[in-house]
């Protein structure tokens, strides 16, 4: 494997329709590094409610940042990377559907993108990376050479949300991860600065009635076409 030519590959799309599930089992099937774009937003999102930081102030939020050291780290014992926020590990807690709610809004910030881009970017340098979230493949690596879109009918990103969450926390209702879910969609495309669109030479994956196994052969093939 390692003889063969090394890519970046770029996973976007809605949230909950299982990027992050794929982008896991190509990094583990080609042996390449994944990076979860989406947990750096969280983390920040983390870091300004923690420290009751007024996003709409520009100056607080270029103090804030600099204050902010995100740091993946990999853990033999999961066998995923984990993010940390100024040397704590928040994998965990950026799951939180209180970080869902705000998280959209503050992603939208160009100052926040600005900074999470250029270490997105730097962490690409060396390419062998499957990287996932709503502007990888438009903004972040325009030249990548595997993008793909995917997308899944709306009931079905609830349902699996939903369960998700559920395992967490037995309070969480479907009516909230929906109206969560729809509103971080409306927000990621319509923002100014880098909405989620998809890239003109992605490929588009739907999810919405095949397996993990299938969708996996069907992105693994496009991969082993490329290297
Ligand atoms: O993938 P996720 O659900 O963990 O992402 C959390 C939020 O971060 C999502 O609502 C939009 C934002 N995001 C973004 O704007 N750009 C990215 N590259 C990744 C995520």
């Amino acid at each position: 494997m390692s003889s063969r030519k090394k890519i970046i590959i770029t996973i976007d799309g809605w949230s909950s329709c299982g990027k992050s599930t794929l982008a896991k089992q190509l990094a583990k099937e080609f042996n390449y590094v994944y990076i979860d774009s989406g947990a750096m937003y969280r983390a920040i999102t983390l870091y300004f409610l923690r420290n009751h930081i007024d996003w709409t102030d520009t100056a607080q939020v270029h103090e804030a940042l600099e204050n902010i050291q995100l740091e993946f780290r990999y853990n033999e014992h999961s066998r995923q990377s984990e993010i940390f926020l100024n040397d704590e590990n928040v994998e965990y807690l950026i799951r939180d559907l209180v970080i869902a709610e705000k998280v959209s809004e503050i992603a939208a910030i160009r100052e926040v993108r600005t900074f999470a881009v250029k270490q997105q970017q730097e962490m690409g340098k060396k390419k062998g990376i499957v990287m996932d979230g709503r502007d990888i493949g438009t903004v972040v690596f325009p030249k990548a050479e595997l993008k793909i879109f995917m997308t899944a009918d709306n009931a079905v990103r609830v349902e699996r949300r939903f369960k998700e969450l559920f395992e967490k926390n037995p309070n969480v209702t479907i009516e909230e991860v929906k109206n969560n879910l729809e509103m971080r969609d409306y927000i990621d495309s319509h923002r100014e600065v880098s909405p989620l669109r998809q890239a003109k030479d992605a490929r588009v994956l739907d999810n919405s009635n095949i397996t993990m196994e299938e969708q996996f052969k069907i992105a693994s093939k496009w991969v082993k076409e490329l290297i």
